[in-house]
């Protein structure tokens, strides 16, 4: 077990934020996790994967936990399913690399996502139409309270869209192991915009749960910085769902000026006479949108943010990235948490007034 004071914080974080922890705890079994005198720690705790998902916003003045848990069992070998059991503090691309790697299905089009398995399962990770609880069968845990040890079943965990009741009871809950359930019936999943074509060339037909994995990491390398290279929590933002009405509201809005200074025109698509100008960039009716089965549209706040102006804008040590509107980076390396803040709050604002909508942060602020 590690137990180190006055912690610089700075490896724990891809953010990369210069902030240190009064103490800092590094566990290696879950013995070792439940030998803590766990009320006597420096207050408050926090337990912390690798950071690849929050904002540390100053010095934090108690506790950080981290699992050192790392072990990948297979523990039930079905004819279809296979069920296997991973520590919490395994790196999720390598349990990914792992299972793929043996032929199996299930968690591949989440691969290169950073961050460890037990934050993971807190935060139902998702990409190119999987989320964590898809794959997920149960949630080992050491519940605080009593210092029991406690197994969620998928269904009992409260998983929605990056949520679950591990977010909500936070705090309670240190998980330590997942229970994963992965499938060698032939399932690739396709159907995300995207991920069939970066399989061209390939037989769909006969594709490996590794062909997959490997276009992804390709999409993903093409638009999300590396964490290695440049800091950042991923998306920092969650993608809106807004009603229907609201959506056509927005749709049904003037385009905005045309870059030859014509003024405002009707857009074609609401019915207006086709000027023949060209679409000035950023018409509202070129909205991307995903209708949802409850009728509500849910809107890429890449967009959002991209319409308002803010791709490439720096603001301190912070800076919208270029590639991809959604992730604000750490481009000088330096960026203060304040950086930061100012640049989440700038946007925040100027869409609110741009689209009546409220972004909400998909990265935790600690
Ligand atoms: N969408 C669909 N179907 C599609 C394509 C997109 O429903 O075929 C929806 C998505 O659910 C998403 C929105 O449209 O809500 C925008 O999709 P896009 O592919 O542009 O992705 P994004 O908004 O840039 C999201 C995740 C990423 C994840 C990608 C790929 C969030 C906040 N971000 O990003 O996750 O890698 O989709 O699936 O939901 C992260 O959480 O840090 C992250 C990088």
């Amino acid at each position: 077990m590690k137990r180190i004071e006055n912690y610089d914080l700075g490896a724990h974080n891809t953010f990369g934020m210069k902030v240190k922890a009064a103490l800092y705890i590094e566990y290696d079994s879950v013995d070792e996790l439940m030998s803590l005198d766990y009320k006597s720690l420096p207050q408050p705790i926090f337990h912390i994967g690798a950071g690849s998902n929050l904002l540390f916003t100053k010095d934090f003045p108690g506790t950080v936990l981290h699992s050192n848990i790392k072990y990948i069992k297979y523990v039930d070998m079905g004819l279809d399913e296979v069920l296997l059991t991973v520590g919490s503090g395994v790196v999720f691309d390598d349990f990914i690399a792992n299972v793929a790697g043996n032929g199996l299905w299930g968690p591949e089009n989440l691969s290169l996502i950073p961050g460890e398995v037990g934050a993971a399962a807190v935060q139902n990770i998702g990409a190119y139409g999987v989320e964590a609880k898809d794959i997920i069968s149960g949630v080992v845990c050491l519940d605080t309270k009593d210092w029991t040890k406690t197994v969620f079943k998928v269904g009992e965990c409260g998983y929605g869209y990056r949520d679950s009741r591990f977010k909500h009871e936070r705090g309670r809950y240190i998980i330590t192991s997942v229970l994963f359930r992965v499938t060698r019936k032939y399932s690739p999943k396709l159907d995300y915009g995207g991920v069939r074509n970066a399989l061209e060339g390939y037989d769909l037909n006969a594709l490996k749960p590794t062909d997959i994995r490997d276009a992804i990491i390709r999409i993903r390398n093409a638009k999300l910085p590396d964490p290695a290279e440049i800091g950042s929590a991923g998306s920092f933002f969650k993608n809106p769902v807004i009603s229907r009405e609201h959506f056509e509201r927005i749709l049904n809005a003037e385009c905005p000026p045309s870059a030859a200074g014509k003024g405002p025109v009707p857009c074609p698509e609401k019915g207006g006479p086709d000027t023949g100008i060209a679409r000035p960039q950023g018409s509202h009716a070129d909205i991307p949108h995903y209708d949802l089965p409850d009728g509500t549209v849910k809107v890429p706040a890449a967009w959002l943010i991209d319409q308002c102006g803010f791709r490439g804008k720096k603001l301190g040590g912070a800076q919208v990235y270029e590639k991809q509107p959604l992730v604000i980076v750490n481009a000088s390396g330096s960026a203060s948490p304040e950086d930061v803040l100012a640049l989440e709050n700038e946007i925040i604002a100027k869409v609110k007034e741009k689209y009546d909508i409220v972004l909400h942060p998909e990265v935790d602020h600690i």
